[in-house]
């Protein structure tokens, strides 16, 4: 079964204030793009990888992944990342016409563990056209008005938070991209919009967003020294 993975990258990151885009930033000296798209292919479950860039960096983040060889290209991204992934949706189609499953991954959760991408693979594969990996919220969650006084306590008991990757059959995610022109957080949810059923499978708290200092530090004193 061909898998292909789509990587918007081409966000500026500027959270982590390290004056290059996030995904170039390094973890005990190397990037949390070049991390994320080895261990997408280590996973032995994808095949192949496309990676949108800010278009001025295209050359770097070429360099960046030439040593994982011809499976991974890099192509221009866009405003949004919605219209990043959008790009690397319309190169996939192109470079790999027989992919069965397409994912779509953030650089940031560049330590997400092997088990967790075979999963979101495993489950299309067996008939699911969406998949998604969460884990349970841990904390009590509040809405609250514009003050921030506390309006009412939410049932947390079913409610997870997303991670990526997320898997999806190509048809589902063109469609999902074709009906829709909004901006989203993640994929799944333009999918739902459109009216697609989506699983999940259990994500892993190693494949948290990196966006501040403090991930960071969580990645180089914990993630890395146990990946490398
Ligand atoms: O900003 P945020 O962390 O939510 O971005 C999620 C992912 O989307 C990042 O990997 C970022 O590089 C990517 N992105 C993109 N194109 C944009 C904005 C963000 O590929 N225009």
């Amino acid at each position: 079964m061909d898998v292909v993975a789509l990587v918007p990258a081409a966000g500026r990151g500027t959270r982590l204030g390290a004056g290059v885009p996030k995904a170039l930033v390094p973890v005990l000296g190397e990037s949390l793009l070049l991390r994320a798209v080895r261990g997408l292919l280590d996973s032995g479950s994808v095949h192949h990888v496309v990676v949108a860039a800010p278009p001025d960096q295209l050359g770097r983040m070429g360099r960046e992944l030439a040593e994982l060889g011809d499976r991974v290209q890099v192509v221009p991204g866009g405003d949004e990342r919605t219209d990043s992934v959008r790009a690397a949706l319309d190169a996939a189609e192109r470079f790999v016409p027989t992919a069965e499953v397409v994912l779509v991954h953030d650089a940031a959760r560049a330590f997400t563990p092997a088990e967790v991408v075979r999963a979101v693979v495993a489950e299309v594969a067996a008939g699911a056209c969406a998949v998604v990996p969460v884990l349970p919220v841990a904390d009590t969650v509040k809405r609250v008005d514009e003050d921030g006084t506390v309006l009412s306590t939410v049932d947390r008991s079913p409610l997870r938070a997303v991670q990526t990757p997320q898997a999806f059959t190509p048809e589902v995610l063109r469609d999902a991209y074709a009906c829709s022109r909004d901006v989203a957080t993640d994929d799944a949810g333009l999918v739902e919009r459109a009216g697609h059923p989506v699983r999940t499978v259990p994500g892993h708290s190693h494949a948290l967003k990196i966006t501040t200092s403090f991930d960071l530090a969580v990645a180089e004193t914990v993630l890395a020294p146990a990946h490398d």
